[in-house]
């Protein structure tokens, strides 16, 4: 052994490797405004330490990728109109992820069916927000779905992706209670404040350790975690937004 590899194994086992910044990649399709919250939360050193490297488009012209371009982050348009077909597509974006090797994958609002090969490669470190309380409402129009069965409650779930669309263990929900004149627009606004609340808290949890994926359900510092994760109620979430709150209601 040469003086130079003992002083480089001495350094590896005195420095954990939690101590660099934890490396995120987010996936977007739309919008971005999951995202901004996740960047707000990185400025704000509310992030567990975690730095978002880049952020990756099927759609060349989404807004997410402005505004992580507007925030110093690496915005990478991979249009999936350019592929053959699905499993082309998400060859070339595990590639493109890999690149950035990052700790933890967040999808939000990335509107692709995503192939097992590419779910088994990154199981157990990516996580997507789903506009309803799982497993109601999986897919697609979750509130006009909600608004026509007339459920008195709704809201969104963080969850681990699985090949399951919508069904990998969840993490954490925020209730919100449905009232009689609310509308699509009134409970899309209410969900998405909701989201901007939730994510970077998951993600927090995760890079910090704290949060794991297990085949039997999500994990919280160890303990098996109920089917619906953790949730929020609407009181409490309400009083996080300072939004109105009718006690009565
Ligand atoms: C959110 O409603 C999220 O739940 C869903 O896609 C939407 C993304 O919104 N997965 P945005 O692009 O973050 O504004």
């Amino acid at each position: 052994m040469t003086n130079t590899d003992y002083q480089s194994d001495t350094i590896r086992d005195v420095v954990p490797d939690h101590l660099g910044a934890r490396r995120i990649v987010v996936l977007v399709s739309g919008n971005g405004s999951n995202l901004q919250a996740l960047i707000d939360a990185q400025s704000h050193d509310r992030l567990g330490g975690g730095e978002i490297v880049a952020v990756i488009s099927n759609i060349a012209d989404a807004y997410g990728l402005k505004r992580a371009h507007e925030a110093g982050i690496e915005a990478v348009a991979l249009p999936h109109r350019e592929y053959d077909s699905r499993e082309a597509y998400d060859g070339a974006l595990i590639k493109v992820i890999e690149r950035h090797e990052p700790d933890l994958i967040v999808l939000a609002g990335f509107m692709r069916i995503l192939t097992p090969r590419f779910v088994q490669r990154f199981l157990g470190r990516m996580l997507n927000i789903h506009p309803s309380l799982l497993p109601a409402y999986q897919g697609l129009n979750t509130h006009a779905r909600a608004l026509a069965d007339g459920v008195a409650s709704h809201g969104c779930s963080v969850h681990f992706v699985t090949e399951e669309l919508d069904g990998g263990p969840v993490v954490l929900q925020a209730e919100l209670q449905v009232s009689a004149d609310d509308t699509m627009e009134t409970l899309q606004e209410k969900v998405r404040s909701r989201e901007h609340l939730l994510y970077p808290i998951a993600v927090q949890w995760f890079l910090e350790g704290r949060l794991q994926f297990s085949p039997d359900g999500a994990k919280m510092d160890g303990h098996l975690l109920p089917e619906h994760g953790m949730r929020l109620s609407h009181a409490d979430a309400a009083e996080e937004l300072d939004e109105e709150f009718d006690e009565e209601s």
